[in-house]
């Protein structure tokens, strides 16, 4: 646990579903000996239902009111990597929340690749429409800005091998942390 004025050496990932956040999160942390967290998993072992469960029984509002407490109740970790769900961005005060928490990355990918990722499974409870695509793209669309407001740096994962982004990911926050050895 940091010292409450020492800056926070987390790396929180923040972009749309399918953009790599969960993999490339866990082999980040894996690399740097953090402890990895998954927001969305946080939210499924406090409620005890699925994500798709949630959204169907309580509403989407219901889901962003537990994302935001999960957010709260997260805000003493240090040197985790964090990974969060793709709408968590939408609430000016959970942007300002993983600020606080420390160094948060967007990642993007072209709307073609998170498609083709995305459609594989059913668990996004937010793309069961009668047109995923179309309801991926108005989302994108609305939420690019805060994404961009959330992050100090975005990183593009279209053709970027999970390998190659967790090494430029560790070189940012080697020079956001002033990291002059092995973390
Ligand atoms: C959501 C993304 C999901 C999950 C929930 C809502 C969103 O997380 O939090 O289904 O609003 O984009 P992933 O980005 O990990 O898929």
């Amino acid at each position: 646990m940091a010292h409450p004025e020492q800056p926070r050496e987390n790396i929180i990932l923040v972009g749309f579903m399918g953009t790599g956040k969960s993999s490339i999160g866990k082999q980040l942390a894996g690399q740097l000996g953090f402890q990895f967290i998954d927001t969305d998993r946080l939210i499924i072992e406090r409620t005890g239902a699925p994500i798709a469960t949630l959204f169907a029984e309580k509403g989407e509002e219901a889901f962003r009111d537990i994302e935001s407490g999960i957010l709260t109740s997260i805000g003493h970790l240090n040197r985790c990597v964090i990974s969060t769900g793709g709408g968590t961005v939408i609430r000016e005060e959970n942007r300002a929340a993983l600020r606080a928490l420390g160094f948060v990355v967007a990642l993007t990918a072209s709307e073609e690749v998170i498609f083709n990722r995305v459609s594989r499974n059913t668990k996004r409870p937010l793309l069961q429409t009668e047109n995923p695509r179309e309801t991926m793209r108005a989302l994108l669309a609305t939420r690019e800005t805060y994404y961009r407001e959330a992050a100090e740096f975005t990183l593009d994962t279209t053709t970027l091998p999970h390998a190659k982004a967790v090494a430029a990911l560790i070189a940012k926050a080697r020079e956001r942390f002033s990291w002059h050895h092995q973390p």
